[in-house]
């Protein structure tokens, strides 16, 4: 083997590990700390403790991300990260996303204003339909790093959502989409999407 050659697997192996692919296996022997609000397989129990099974892989991996730096913060995680590795984040990202995520059910009274919503926005109020990033049937869009929310616990949903409004959750960019969304929609609207997006499948 020459020498550029072997220079060139060097630089193809470096610049692997720099973006490393997570490992769902290595990753389920990383989370004996988390199964405790986030369950084994990642569907939580817990109403406020959301459900990371099925998530997106690179939305995980951007929340555990926000959350170690302290751009997200969660009190209930607080020091949780600080020793794991991007490695130890990439696997437990690819863990939890090839869990398979469980469904609820959307309160009926809820249901018409919730589905109305989702799927059509508040045109009035330039709000625009969720389905256009969160897709029709919640699966998100993970290339675009748009989480999946679909049988989401409601209370988790609809926290997400105040704190979007109230400015309490601000990880969500320059272009801050979520918290120019949440600002157009009141309490009403919020329990309604947050039950219709809990039986969303
Ligand atoms: C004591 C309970 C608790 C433990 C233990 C815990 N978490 Fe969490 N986690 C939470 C709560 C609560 C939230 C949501 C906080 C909020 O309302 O924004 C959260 C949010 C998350 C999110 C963001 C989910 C989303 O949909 O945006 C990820 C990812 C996550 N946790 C991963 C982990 C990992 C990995 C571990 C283990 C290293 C862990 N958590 C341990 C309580 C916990
Ligand atoms: C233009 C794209 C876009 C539209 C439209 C949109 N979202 Fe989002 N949403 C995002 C992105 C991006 C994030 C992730 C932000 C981050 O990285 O923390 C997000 C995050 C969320 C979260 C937090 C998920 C979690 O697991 O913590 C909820 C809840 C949510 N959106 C609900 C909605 C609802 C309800 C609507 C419609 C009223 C909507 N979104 C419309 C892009 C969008």
């Amino acid at each position: 083997m020459n020498k550029l050659f072997v220079s060139l697997l060097l630089t193809l192996g470096i610049s692997g590990l720099a973006h490393a692919a997570g490992d769902a296996v290595a990753g389920q022997g990383k989370i004996a700390m988390c199964s405790a609000c986030h369950n084994a397989d990642g569907n939580s129990m817990v109403p406020n403790f959301p459900k990371l099974a099925g998530q997106g892989e690179r939305y995980l991996l951007k929340q555990m991300h926000d959350i170690k730096s302290g751009a997200r913060p969660v009190v209930e995680m607080t020091g949780m990260l600080d020793a794991m590795t991007e490695q130890d984040l990439a696997d437990i990202a690819a863990w939890y996303a090839s869990q398979k995520g469980t469904i609820g059910a959307a309160d009926p009274a809820l249901v018409e204003h919730g589905e109305a919503l989702y799927r059509g926005g508040k045109l009035v109020d330039g709000v625009p339909a969720c389905t256009g990033c969160h897709s029709p049937n919640g699966e998100g869009l993970d290339l675009a790093v748009y989480p999946k929310l679909n049988g989401q616990h409601a209370d988790y949903i609809a926290k997400q959502l105040t704190d979007f409004r109230e400015g309490n959750r601000t990880n969500d960019g320059d272009a801050m989409i979520m918290r120019s969304i949440a600002t157009k929609l009141s309490n009403k609207d919020i329990k309604a999407l947050s039950s219709y997006i809990n039986g969303l499948n």
